[in-house]
């Protein structure tokens, strides 16, 4: 394994997200940001490989659910979002490879899933270091 691939990354899959529908937030159990972390982990593993998947509750992008971030020292941090737990779930490990084989945390436009580059939310720079 490769420095890059130790590099720590860590895709944050929000589990309280409800699915939006035309009356408001769906009442749907076990809520689609659960779904969405069901599916994310259930993917084969040479998909997630190297990454940490971890829970998180609400990262202040409820009205675009399902919501996740990928984030590693020294990097950049994405919040992507209108994700489907259906749908989505190999696009957001895609991303996740993408950033954690980047030095930075910048994976190339081109080079990311068409829907993501559609539904990324935010972008962070990492932390300055002295
Ligand atoms: S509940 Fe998921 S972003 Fe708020």
């Amino acid at each position: 394994m490769s420095i890059l691939e130790q590099s720590g990354t860590t895709l944050f899959v929000c589990v309280t997200c409800r699915a939006q529908t035309a009356a408001g937030p769906s009442d749907e159990q076990p809520r689609a940001g659960t779904r969405l972390l069901a599916a994310i982990e259930a993917a084969p593993s040479e998909l997630r490989a190297g990454l940490t998947i971890a829970p998180a509750e609400c990262l202040s992008n409820c009205n675009r659910a399902c919501s996740v971030a990928v984030t590693a020292p020294g990097k950049w941090t994405y919040v992507l979002g209108a994700l489907d737990p259906d749908l989505h779930a190999q696009d957001v490990l895609a991303f996740a490879r993408l950033h954690q084989k980047h030095e930075a945390g910048l994976p190339a436009w081109r080079e990311r899933p068409e829907y993501i580059r559609k539904n990324t939310v935010a972008r962070v720079p990492a932390l300055p270091t002295r």
